[in-house]
């Protein structure tokens, strides 16, 4: 006991202790969840939603596996809709991205192949690659001369090797450069592994993401997102060729030993989704405040995350609770979500905010040196 007990105060002493915490004050600018297009409150798609499901009476519970009897028609309707909206061959919905993430990777990545991904990709990337038997290697950053390096000298040995990152990258905000994967993965015969995670619903269009806004989402082999971010809902899914669906199906643990999403819930990512066209107004607006925002804060543009980096854990833990003692509702992101000394406050902006919101917020950040 005394092992986990002095683990906890090593984490207080660093500064680094997490404890969870109610809900977002009422009345504070929330500049930390992941709505990006501010659908979560809505009371009037809600009420759209509801007036056309309720009589339906979809359940709470799919009480079983998708292989079990929890394969609700609310999976075909949505998985049919992505394949449709992407013009991909096949979709496959999981519990989560997290789920979709550990249950991907270790299913097609045996002991002849190799995975190469970007340093900074998502801890759920991390679990999946640690628990696939694969070679596993990280390139620099977005450093795409230092992954082609990695290639020239190690692609020959290998079977398959798969190619992985985020397209905007959660804690930093900037953006892959998606055509120039594309590219490496043809010349060197590789199979490309796209999260979009903060991209889907919000950039693109049709807010499909980085990938329609590149113009590359019929080269991408894994393309994930998750409904729990801009789709204000919850899973995720992955779009595919029918083949690797029917491989995930048979052998993904992730997919087949869990119950199965709720199909009131899967209605509800269909009922956003059949919409997101509509959003761009919203995702107008998103563009419009993020780059006030950068522009304020003299840093170059990237998306709708914005990260403060302030470096040690105390003058990030200060600055937060300064912003919300102002009304602000931002959190400190520390080690091991990002590189230690590289604590930062992440603005995570949504298109309800108001021009107002991110200058008064760049005026209380500058006013207070801490
Ligand atoms: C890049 C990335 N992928 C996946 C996930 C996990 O998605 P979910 O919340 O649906 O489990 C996150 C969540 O924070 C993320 O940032």
């Amino acid at each position: 006991m005394n092992r986990y007990k002095n683990q906890l105060q090593d984490l207080k002493e660093q500064g680094n202790y997490r404890a969870l915490r109610s809900a977002v004050p009422q009345n504070c600018v929330n500049l930390s969840s992941n709505d990006y297009l501010d659908l979560c409150a809505n009371t009037e798609l809600y009420s759209r939603f509801m007036a056309e499901y309720s009589q339906k009476m979809l359940p709470f519970s799919a009480a079983s596996s998708r292989l079990l009897t929890g394969n609700s028609a609310q999976y075909a309707e949505l998985e049919t809709l992505l394949c449709h909206i992407f013009r991909r061959e096949a979709a496959l919905v999981f519990n989560s991205g997290y789920h979709a993430n550990c249950g991907i990777l270790p299913v097609f990545a045996g002991k002849r192949d190799l995975i190469i991904a970007d340093k900074l990709v998502h801890a759920s990337i991390i679990d999946g690659i640690r628990l696939a038997q694969a070679d596993f290697e990280r390139f620099r950053h977005a450093d795409y001369a230092h992954l082609e390096r990695i290639l020239a000298e190690k692609r020959e040995h290998y079977d398959n090797v798969f190619i992985v990152t985020e397209s905007i990258f959660s804690m930093d905000g900037d953006c892959a450069d998606l055509r120039r994967l594309v590219a490496l993965k043809q010349r060197y015969e590789c199979l490309l592994y796209v999260d979009e995670a903060h991209a889907f619903g919000v950039c693109g269009a049709q807010g499909l993401g980085v990938c329609e806004e590149q113009g590359c989402i019929a080269d991408i082999d894994f393309l994930v997102a998750t409904f729990g971010k801009a789709i204000a809902s919850l899973g995720a899914f992955v779009l595919c060729c029918g083949e690797f669906r029917d491989y995930l199906i048979n052998f993904s643990r992730t997919l087949i030993f869990t119950t199965a999403l709720p199909p009131i819930n899967l209605a509800w990512a269909s009922f956003v989704i059949n919409q997101l066209a509509n959003f761009g107004e919203r995702r107008e607006n998103l563009r419009a405040v993020s780059n006030r925002c950068a522009e304020l804060l003299e840093i170059p543009y990237q998306s709708h995350i914005i990260p403060y980096i302030i470096g040690s854990n105390e003058g990030a833990i200060a600055q937060a609770e300064n912003l919300q003692s102002k009304g602000f509702f931002v959190l400190p992101i520390r080690y091991p979500t990002v590189p230690k000394n590289t604590a930062r406050l992440r603005f995570s902006l949504h298109a309800g905010l108001r021009m107002s919101d991110v200058e008064r917020l760049v005026h209380e950040l500058k006013m207070t040196k801490l």
